[in-house]
């Protein structure tokens, strides 16, 4: 939200942030902010891919990793591993080519046909890179899960996609698929990566499947509309939502990566998100190979030291990164910087909820670098709008839309129609014209819910927001009760429906709570059956079979018990109301309430 103007203008943060001289700054992709936009067309983003050898369509991992061998780019490094134990992997250009060809023809070999579902359930390993690359040359969708998921979203996901085959690792197969087997009847072939034991049906390992597969793989005729990868986003009610994004979309991936991360052949990028959420696929992985870009991928979670010993080691120049770590950063305060050499970075980035004002501040004085908000959705498939390289940033605002990309702020007519809202600062909904090429283009098996989120001609993504006067737009909140906790989509009806799943529990309300640090943290409200009486010790083991079925980054943090829960006549429960009262904020509109907790 718009904060003081007199402290936060962008003349006040220009002097607040030190430039640092010596810092080599390329010129900017997108300097003119108006005439690049006026001059965009994205057949020309298009034109600057290559396409498929002899008119073959557009392929994602064509462009990302074949095409480089054209151009010279053979011997450069594509990704840099760096292990949790220290232990580190190049893969250049050329040998990305033929490990992704050697996963492909595993994939041919075990008879995966073009459009069958492959999932990737791994830490960031190098054979996540390479198997999700390797799936898109062999035409199959890929997704990539979160290896923090507990068995429950594992499973509900590969049931919505019909997924015929998981690449993981022993230990994680274990634990989470093993269990899962009977209730995935079409799951026919498992891939596990390194040692360990674990055992089933289908079940193969890549040293004996993947290492000794041919390097040499002709990816076959790729429509660019053909579905790519399938990422999953939670609603407030209902399964997940499988996303399908196509082929075409890496035209966006390589335009949003030039103009929003303003990234250069030179450049050591490091985008931090797991490709478990689509930031660490559409950035993680497509954006900086397809501009040919090295990319840096860490296998350890956040920890402020290591962070700034990869930025210094690595000389890392353009960083991606989520307000909920730059926060964890902010608490252990500048002085921890101290020491460590961060003279490479030049530019700095964040999305995925609301970047204060402060931090971009905090940014600015510690790191010498404003950094820069960027907002988009797992529906967008690529940033939609941002703060640029040669821009004055707001602090506080997520920007300006990207050429090619016409924001609005809108109202839903109830004519179900939508009304663009041309006052500034006035709140709406964010609306964005379609199409572009990184566009949703289904939700899978759920074409009524894909419907309802276009009016007139607009993608409705269900965000409020306001744009100041001179077209910067400000995040305002959601219109939905989805849960953002450190940069991850939670919904709530899967937390309820696991919570609903222990004997104990009558009825479940789930909200997200404020949190200074992650922005939100999942709070239950658990209403109990006749027989069961409310304690610490069954408080822990809800929270316990909350962990277990969904996994830590999903459970709630939080679980307090009330006789009742407050519910709509239609017998909904009013989560806003538990919110309300949780907040101490005034409850609102009662019209609809029909049983109260009280
Ligand atoms: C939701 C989308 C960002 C891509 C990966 C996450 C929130 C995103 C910002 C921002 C405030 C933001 C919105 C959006 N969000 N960026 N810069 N400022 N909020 O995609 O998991 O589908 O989440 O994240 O509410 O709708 P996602």
């Amino acid at each position: 939200m718009p904060v003081d103007a007199d402290v936060l203008s962008a003349a006040a943060v220009r002097t607040r942030i030190r430039k640092d001289p010596g810092r080599l700054r390329p010129v900017p992709h997108l300097l003119d902010y108006e005439a690049t936009r006026a001059a965009f067309r994205w057949e020309d983003a298009r034109a600057t891919l290559d396409g498929l050898p002899g008119g073959g369509g557009l392929n994602i991992a064509h462009e990302a990793v074949d095409r480089h061998l054209l151009h010279g780019r053979a011997g450069k490094t594509a990704i840099r591993w760096i292990g949790k134990d220290g232990a580190r992997r190049e893969l250049n250009f050329a040998q990305l080519a033929a490990e992704t060809s050697r996963f492909a023809n595993a994939l041919q070999a075990l008879g995966l046909r073009q459009g069958e579902r492959v999932f990737v359930l791994m830490g960031r390993l190098p054979e996540l890179y390479v198997s999700v690359l390797g799936a898109l040359k062999a035409r199959c969708v890929v997704t990539p899960l979160f290896s923090a998921f507990g068995p429950e979203p594992i499973a509900t996901r590969a049931e919505v996609a019909d997924a015929r085959l998981v690449v993981t690792t022993p230990e994680l197969y274990q634990r989470k698929l093993h269990g899962l087997r009977e209730r995935l009847p079409r799951l026919q072939h498992v891939i596990l990566v390194g040692e360990g034991e674990a055992e089933g049906p289908g079940v193969r390992r890549w040293k004996d499947l993947v290492d000794p597969a041919s390097p040499v793989f002709t990816i076959g005729r790729t429509e660019p509309q053909s579905m790519a990868l399938l990422h999953f986003t939670s609603g407030t009610t209902g399964r997940p939502k499988g996303a399908v994004h196509v082929h075409e979309a890496v035209v966006a991936h390589a335009a949003t990566g030039r103009y929003a991360l303003d990234l250069h052949d030179d450049d050591i990028f490091w985008c931090t998100a797991d490709p478990g959420w689509i930031t660490g696929t559409s950035y993680g992985i497509v954006a900086p190979l397809v501009n040919g870009v090295t990319s840096v991928v860490v296998e350890a979670e956040f920890d402020a030291q290591t962070w700034y010993s990869v930025l210094e080691g690595e000389r890392v120049t353009v960083w991606y990164t989520a307000p909920t770590a730059f926060r964890m950063m902010m608490k252990l305060g500048a002085e921890a910087l101290r020491g460590y050499d961060l003279s490479a970075l030049r530019f700095a980035a964040s999305v995925g909820e609301p970047l204060n004002p402060e931090a971009v501040l905090w940014g600015g004085e510690a790191f010498g670098l404003p950094f820069h908000d960027n907002w988009w959705q797992t529906e967008t498939g690529g940033i939609m709008i941002a703060n640029y390289a040669a821009m004055d940033v707001k602090p506080g605002s997520m920007g300006k839309p990207l050429p090619g990309i016409t924001a609005a702020i809108v109202r839903r007519t109830p004519a179900g129609g939508v009304e663009v809202v041309d006052t500034p600062m006035t709140e709406g909904e964010l609306a964005l014209r379609t199409p572009w090429p990184s566009m949703m283009r289904g939700y899978l098996h759920e074409e009524e819910r894909y419907r309802k989120c276009f009016a007139d001609g607009w993608y409705l993504t269900g965000d409020l927001a306001q744009r100041d006067e001179e077209g910067y737009y400000w995040f305002v909140g959601r219109a939905d009760d989805v849960i953002k906790s450190a940069g991850h989509l939670i919904g709530p009806f899967e937390v309820e429906s696991a919570l609903m799943e222990h004997p104990a529990v009558a009825e479940a309300g789930v909200i997200g709570k404020p949190d200074p640090v992650v922005g939100e943290v999942v709070k239950a409200f658990v209403a109990l059956k006749p027989g069961y009486e409310p304690g610490e010790a069954l408080r822990r083991e809800l929270l316990g079979h909350a962990r277990k079925r969904l996994g830590a980054a999903v459970a709630p943090k939080e679980i307090d018990f009330r006789a009742n829960l407050p519910r709509t006549r239609s017998g909904k429960i009013m989560r806003r109301l538990l919110k309300a009262r949780e907040l101490g904020l005034p409850e609102g509109d009662l019209s609809t309430l029909e049983s109260d907790e009280k």
